[in-house]
């Protein structure tokens, strides 16, 4: 590939990776399958990388190319960024409407109503709609510059769909579901856990090494524009059309309501659908729309007029804490959870609540017999929020976490820096029933009617030992377990044998192997196609991948060093289970369009877009079959650079041959 097709062809994949990262971040509405982003994504990489000139800062492989920093630059704010004064209800809200309809002099006006979103506030900076600068709010004059950590939001463009040199504002935050599964992840690594998803949008945001940042899967809503007058707008709800026309993720749930009555409907309404939106909401905030009348308005010290901020009260309430039960995790990681006496909380009746570590229990003095104040964090999980001491009647009990594993009774250790306390024996069945758990679950094999209880069950009976067990299972046994009829059986059956056909990724993932996330698996599996070369991988073959760190490269080959470890996938390996990744082609091209399709292929010569074994995977994903040496019977040869006999040979049995581009093309059409 020459220069100049290199750069016709980055352009033609900026364009669409936009198309398709807007369609997903921003409109959450995907044309294509996640697979087919990573494979353009990967293409545009390995063309940066031969012609470095081609890389520019708003390529879509930028998002996570920034260095770990020392520390954060200071920034000072063009515009003050100002916060909002408060009412919590409806007669501060008339309060607030009297003295703008006075101020305004009567006149009409409306107003502008919006969720207020529980994150942090942040400015991105663009210049000549390029991405140029993204701060926090600070104090309101100085914030930090954390452009780094924001370009790993997908919903932040990097390049504005017009060349406009402006400064917008939003709320960056935490989906709930994202919230959830960190801190699952971190009681089970033995970190802290992030009190609530602001906390967590927060912390991630001020990280100095935007790899952490970029694997939060974090978001962002924009809600205005720091100047907008030089844009020739009149008014805040066209300012929010504006910034949704430049590529900018707005708030939908917006409204322009013409009356204070409107508006306290409004904020009804929200206060109600509030647990169902799928991040966290503290309030309304509602804004003069007309830009002229903002100015007439002005501002107070600390807050403008012509804004406020509806409030929701947070639900809290009291319960009598009964005893504390124990689990022992996947990895070890023994975690304390409060049994409640049951209580309705923001629509659930809960009767659970982790504690995650003794620090916590000890920081919040949390005793067995208490009266406790219980909330939901993140609108969802249960969290013992305080004690009320003064309703202690002397009765509690202090809580100790043991030091033997509830489970097998191994003793427990404190790994450095850890806050949990671990159980260490590989042959706890609490770990390994966790383990196999994990390994059936959504995201990994997938293995539907296979829950927590039928795996303990099939433990304890001792029909499975480990995950490749699942595959040898046979009707006759799975009937004999409880509440298992024989159309459950089948259909497990069933599901079982499906499980096998999983691309590498779900495999990879269900194994558990340490700092190995479903992204990183997926990644894997893409970079190196085949369990038997990730296999033999070595650290530096893998820390050399964009997106793997020492840390998770280390465990990788440490995983695959263990002699159990290559039993277990010889193991699955024999059952059937698929051991290469399932290129993402098979979904786009139907079937019989393939030019592979039932032909003999030979790779010869080196190529340069991708590795021998990655063409292999996918001309046979395609349904061709690859075979080391030329005969009569080869249908077919792709020739690399310094390709010798092999293309002789080929050219004297007068075989098709194809160029590395040609290759290319035919699997990417
Ligand atoms: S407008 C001058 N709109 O709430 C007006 N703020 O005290 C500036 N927030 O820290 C804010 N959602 O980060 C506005 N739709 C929204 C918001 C919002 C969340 C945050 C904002 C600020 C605080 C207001």
């Amino acid at each position: 590939m020459d220069i100049n097709m290199a750069e016709q062809r980055v352009k033609e994949l900026h364009d669409t990776l936009n198309k398709y990262s807007y369609e997903y971040y921003v409109m959450d509405q995907p044309s294509v399958p996640d697979s087919e982003y990573d494979r353009l994504l990967k293409e545009l990489n390995e063309i940066e990388e031969k012609f470095p000139g081609l890389r520019t800062p708003d390529s879509p492989t930028q998002r996570v190319g920034g260095a770990v920093l020392d520390a954060f630059q200071k920034v000072r704010h063009d515009t003050p960024m100002l916060s909002l004064g408060n009412a919590f209800n409806e007669a501060d809200l008339r309060d607030f409407d009297r003295r703008v309809e006075q101020l305004v002099g009567h006149s009409s006006y409306s107003y502008v109503c919006e969720l207020k979103i529980d994150g942090l506030a942040v400015a991105l900076k663009y210049k000549d709609g390029l991405f140029v600068q993204g701060a926090t709010r600070g104090d309101g004059t100085t914030g930090e510059d954390i452009t780094a950590n924001l370009k790993t939001i997908h919903s932040i463009p990097l390049r504005l769909k017009k060349p406009l040199t402006m400064e917008v504002r939003g709320e960056a935050f935490m989906p709930k579901q994202s919230f959830i599964a960190l801190n699952a992840i971190r009681d089970e690594k033995g970190e802290e856990p992030f009190a609530n998803p602001r906390n967590a949008a927060a912390g991630s945001l001020r990280q100095l090494d935007p790899r952490i940042a970029a694997s939060r899967n974090l978001d962002i809503f924009l809600y205005g524009i720091a100047n907008p007058g030089p844009l020739g707008i009149e008014a805040h709800s066209e300012g929010l059309n504006l910034l949704d026309s430049l590529g900018f993720k707005t708030n939908k749930e917006r409204r322009v309501c013409k009356t204070i009555d409107d508006v306290i409907s409004y904020v009804k309404e929200q206060s109600d659908k509030r647990t169902t939106l799928p991040y966290e909401i503290d309030g309304i905030v509602i804004k003069v729309d007309s830009l002229d009348q903002q100015d007439e308005l002005g501002f107070t010290a600390k807050s403008p007029r012509w804004a406020t901020a509806f409030k929701f009260p947070a639900e809290e309430v009291v319960t009598k804490l009964t005893g504390i039960t124990l689990s022992v995790g996947r990895t070890g990681v023994v975690t304390p959870t409060a049994l409640l006496q049951p209580v309705r909380v923001a629509g659930t009746t809960v009767g659970r609540a982790s504690l995650h570590n003794e620090d916590l229990i000890r920081e919040k003095d949390i005793r067995i017999g208490d009266m406790v104040v219980v909330k939901k964090a993140g609108d969802i999980i249960p969290e013992v929020v305080s004690v009320l001491v003064d309703r202690r009647t002397g009765a509690e009990e202090e809580f100790h976490m043991p030091d033997h594993c509830p489970e097998c009774e191994s003793e427990l250790v404190r790994l450095e820096e850890e806050v949990a306390l671990r159980c260490i024996n590989p042959q706890c069945p609490a770990q390994i029933r966790e383990g196999m758990t994990h390994f059936v679950s959504r995201n990994a094999m997938n293995i539907e009617g296979l829950g927590e209880k039928v795996i303990a069950q099939l433990y304890r009976e001792k029909l499975i030992t480990d995950v490749a067990d699942l595959y040898t299972l046979s009707k006759e046994e799975l009937v004999k377990l409880e509440r298992m009829g024989e159309k459950s059986a089948d259909n497990l059956l069933a599901a079982i044998e499906t499980s096998k056909q999983n691309s590498l990724e779900r495999l990879l993932f269900g194994l558990g192997i340490r700092h190995v996330g479903a992204k990183a698996a997926k990644t894997l599996a893409m970079e190196f196609g085949t369990m038997d070369r990730l296999k033999e991988t070595s650290a530096e073959e893998l820390t050399a991948i964009h997106e793997i760190g020492g840390k998770m490269a280390d465990a990788v080959v440490l995983y695959f060093d263990q002699p159990e470890v290559a039993e277990l996938i010889g193991k699955l390996k024999a059952s059937g289970v698929k051991m290469a990744y399932e290129g993402p082609i098979r979904t786009i091209l139907a079937e019989g369009e393939s030019p592979f399709a039932g032909k003999i292929v030979v790779l010869t010569g080196k190529l340069s877009q991708l590795t021998r074994t990655e063409a292999k995977d996918r001309i046979e994903a395609l349904g061709g079959n690859v075979t080391g040496s030329v005969s009569k019977k080869t249908d077919l040869v792709v020739a690399g650079e310094e390709a010798g006999s092999k293309l002789e040979k080929a050219e004297k049995l007068g075989i098709d041959i194809w160029d590395e581009q040609r290759l290319m093309d035919e699997l990417t059409k």
